[in-house]
Order: C-alpha cells, then sequence, then structure tokens
C-alpha cells in the first residue's frame, strides 16, 4: 500500500512537472518569507528550473538526477563548462609501469577493513546532508581518516581537512602531498538518503551500496597506499587528494562546491575518478548476467582517462570491465567535468537491463548483498590507478 501510495504521488507530481507547473523563469529569490527554499537544479546541458525541496525528492524517485546549480549562480565559474568532458587536454600513460610496487601493496587491501567501516557507516540512522546524523557520520569519517594516518606514522607530508558547507555535513578531504602540484584525486561520496515523497531527512537510509560501498573502498585505499614509503614521505612525483563528498545525493552540492573552489585557486587536477555504488552485483548476477565486471562509464567522463583505467584493469584486476553509461549528474565527477578537469567513473557490475530508478528500494539496500570480493577489485583498480598517475610525469599539453 506504500508503494502504491508512492506511486501515485509520483504520478501525479509528473504530471505537474511535464505540464509546467514549476515555474522555469523565477531568478529572483530561492528563498521567500513564509515559503520553503526553493533550489536551481539543472537537469540537462539545456534544462534548468526552480524546485522546492520535495520536488527533488520526486524527480530522484521518478528516476530523474540533476544537478543544483543554486550556490553557482554568482560564481564567476560558469555554470557549464565550455571544455567538453571528454576532450580536455590531458594525456595519459598508454601503459603501466608500476607492476611491482602495485601487486606487492594490493596484497594489503583488507576486505576485513572495508567491512569493520561499511558496519559503522551503515550503523548511522541517516547520512543527510542536512540531518544530525548527517553530521555525525561525516565528522566519522573524518576521525578515521586522521587515525588512519596516525597509524601509519604519515602526519606531516600526508594531512586530512574538513571542507565545510553551509550545511551541518562536511566533506573530508586528505592530501599526500607529492613533488608537483599536479593532483590525482580519488572520489566517493559519504551522505545518503532514503528517496520518498515525505521528510527524507527523518528516514533511516543506512546507504550501504549508495555510496557506504565506495566511501570505505577509498579508504582502504588511502591506508594501503600510505604503507608506501615514499607515498607517506612525500615522495611521489604527483599530489594525490581522496575526497569523501557531502551531499552527493541532492545534487552533487558538496562535489560542485569542492571543484568551484579548486577552480578558482587555479589547481592543477589532471585526473579525478569517482567510486559510486561499488559493492552490490547481486541483481546482475541473478539475472544470469556474467562475468562480473567492472562498469567504466563512457558518458561525461574522459575519453583518454578512461583508456587509461582499462589498461589498469587489465593490469592489476582479476576480473574484465565493460563499458557502461549513467546520465547527466550521475555521480561527483561530473562536478569535476564541470570544473574543467578531467574525470572519469567506474561503478559496480549492472544487469544492462537493470533499472536503475530502482536502486534506492529498501531491499536492494541490505548490507547482506554487498560483496567484498566485488569491492576488493574497485580498490585493486583505484590502488593501481592513482599510483600510476602519481608517479607519471604530466607533459604541459595545452590544447
Ligand atoms: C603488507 O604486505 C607485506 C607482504 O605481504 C607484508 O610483509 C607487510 O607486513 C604488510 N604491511 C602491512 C602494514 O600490513
Ligand atoms: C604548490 O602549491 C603551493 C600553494 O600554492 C605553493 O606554495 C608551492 O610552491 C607549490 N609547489 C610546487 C612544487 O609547485
Amino acid at each position: 500500500m506504500k508503494f502504491l501510495h508512492t506511486f501515485i504521488l509520483t504520478a501525479f507530481m509528473l504530471m505537474a512537472l511535464v505540464s509546467g507547473q514549476f515555474s522555469k523563469e523565477d531568478k529572483t529569490n530561492h528563498v521567500i518569507a513564509g515559503e520553503p527554499a526553493r533550489y536551481l537544479i539543472a537537469l540537462s546541458p539545456e534544462i534548468q528550473r526552480w524546485v522546492t525541496e520535495e520536488e527533488k525528492w520526486e524527480l530522484r524517485l521518478s528516476g530523474h538526477k540533476f544537478m543544483d546549480i543554486t550556490g553557482a549562480q554568482d560564481s564567476d565559474s560558469a555554470v557549464v563548462n565550455t571544455q567538453s568532458p571528454w576532450d580536455i587536454p590531458v594525456r595519459f600513460p598508454s601503459k603501466c609501469v608500476m607492476q611491482e610496487q602495485v601487486k606487492e601493496l594490493a596484497g594489503n587491501l583488507s576486505k576485513d577493513a572495508m567491512r569493520e567501516n561499511l558496519h559503522k557507516l551503515n550503523g548511522f540512522y541517516n547520512r543527510y546532508y542536512k540531518s544530525d546524523y548527517g553530521r555525525q557520520s561525516s565528522q566519522w569519517v573524518l576521525e578515521k581518516v586522521r587515525d588512519i594516518i596516525k597509524e601509519a606514522g604519515a602526519d606531516g607530508a600526508v594531512t586530512v581537512a574538513p571542507f565545510t558547507h553551509p550545511w551541518p555535513q562536511i566533506s573530508t578531504i586528505a592530501r599526500i602531498q607529492g613533488r608537483t602540484n599536479d593532483t590525482i584525486i580519488i572520489g566517493a561520496h559519504q551522505d545518503s538518503l532514503t528517496i520518498t515523497p515525505y521528510d527524507t531527512s527523518k528516514l533511516p537510509a543506512a546507504g550501504p551500496g549508495d555510496d557506504g560501498s565506495g566511501a570505505v573502498t577509498i579508504m582502504e585505499v588511502f591506508r594501503t597506499l600510505l604503507i608506501a614509503k615514499d607515498v607517506a614521505g612525500g615522495l611521489m612525483q604527483n599530489t594525490v587528494e581522496f575526497h569523501w563528498y557531502s551531499a552527493e545525493s541532492v545534487g552533487l552540492l558538496g562535489s560542485q562546491a569542492i571543484f568551484r573552489s579548486y577552480r578558482q585557486e587555479g589547481r592543477k587536477v589532471k585526473a579525478m575518478i569517482q567510486q559510486d555504488m561499488v559493492g552490490y552485483i547481486h541483481g546482475a548476477l541473478n539475472a544470469g548476467s556474467k562475468p562480473e565486471s567492472l562498469a567504466v562509464v563512457r558518458d561525461v567522463t574522459h575519453f583518454d582517462l578512461n583508456a587509461f583505467i582499462k589498461t589498469v584493469i587489465d593490469e592489476y584486476c582479476d576480473i574484465p570491465w565493460i563499458d557502461s553509461k549513467c546520465s547527466f549528474a550521475c555521480s561527483a565527477h561530473h562536478a569535476a567535468a564541470q570544473a574543467g578537469y578531467p574525470s572519469a567513473f567506474v561503478t559496480d557490475f549492472k544487469d544492462p537491463a537493470f533499472d536503475r530508478k530502482d536502486e534506492h528500494v529498501e531491499t536492494r539496500h541490505l548490507l547482506k548483498y554487498i560483496s567484498y570480493d566485488h569491492m576488493l577489485q574497485h580498490a585493486k583498480m583505484s590502488l593501481g590507478l592513482v599510483y600510476e598517475l602519481a608517479h607519471f610525469k604530466f607533459s604541459n599539453v595545452t590544447s
């Protein structure tokens, strides 16, 4: 019954949307006294509209993804980057050269550590960006990363700091300074929400797959990377950052804020790789899809970076890659692309027929369906990629 109710409400909202009841041109202000806050969202490069928070949930519920660009309006960085995401002029290696080091380090990746951390994240009632649980869960990520640095004895060259937002949940940025400021970023989002037409801040959302899986996978890659002496000692060619984004699920808010500020500061980001939903393969395997693969998303991603990611998977993973696609504003890599940085997205194995609209239905969001073996493959890919690129001399190609 609850689902029927949800369905009817969704149908209503969609009808309202289609019949144009959402104002497109109201650019005066987004909070009118006595009325709910309104947000400017982009549903595609061409379509923007003002919506309330409830309307955001409705869009997500009906399978739409969008970028909340309310905060981007006054920024001098254009909302839509003029450079196409797929051909930003950065050259990537054509082959892997760090096999000895990467394969030894990969042996240190621990499924138990990922399991333990995922159970912890999964234990927060929700990780909604405006709720106190969301704040607490983001503080836990920051503290956990601090502990990892301390345990590795890497304080000094390796730092971690919160990136604060106008809402309670923080983003966390860990930084391994290298010899140059050319920067490789591995990202995941730490927020979660349950998509319903009701007040989602009060609803449970454990989000083990979306994106607890990515958050703990990159945490484990970070821990493992610090085992390497040259890494912890700040001796790598390039700088590496690990990002845990706040407020991805409501329109890429955290990642957009970070990449806008990076762009304004003129940061030299050479590659950004997002890890979002990297542990749910149950649906695809159940549907008879095989072989289990890593899905490299082709749209809104960088052509040459994708090619190198495939080379890395061939070299360091035990399962193959498949080409996949997602959508506009699919995950935080789109925020990096929008800021003019080469970015990519690797996600878990999907049945091509798998309906992503269902991904937030509770049954798909149970810890028991998470595959740590699959997450280990994502960890090997991320470790190999970050290690290779951190030791690569990027040439100053400009166009
Ligand atoms: C990493 O793995 C190597 C080789 O198995 C082992 O000797 C070393 O103790 C491990 N290091 C850590 C910190 O787990
Ligand atoms: C890296 O950036 C910092 C901050 O802008 C600057 O102080 C430093 O000199 C830069 N290092 C290199 C190697 O360019």
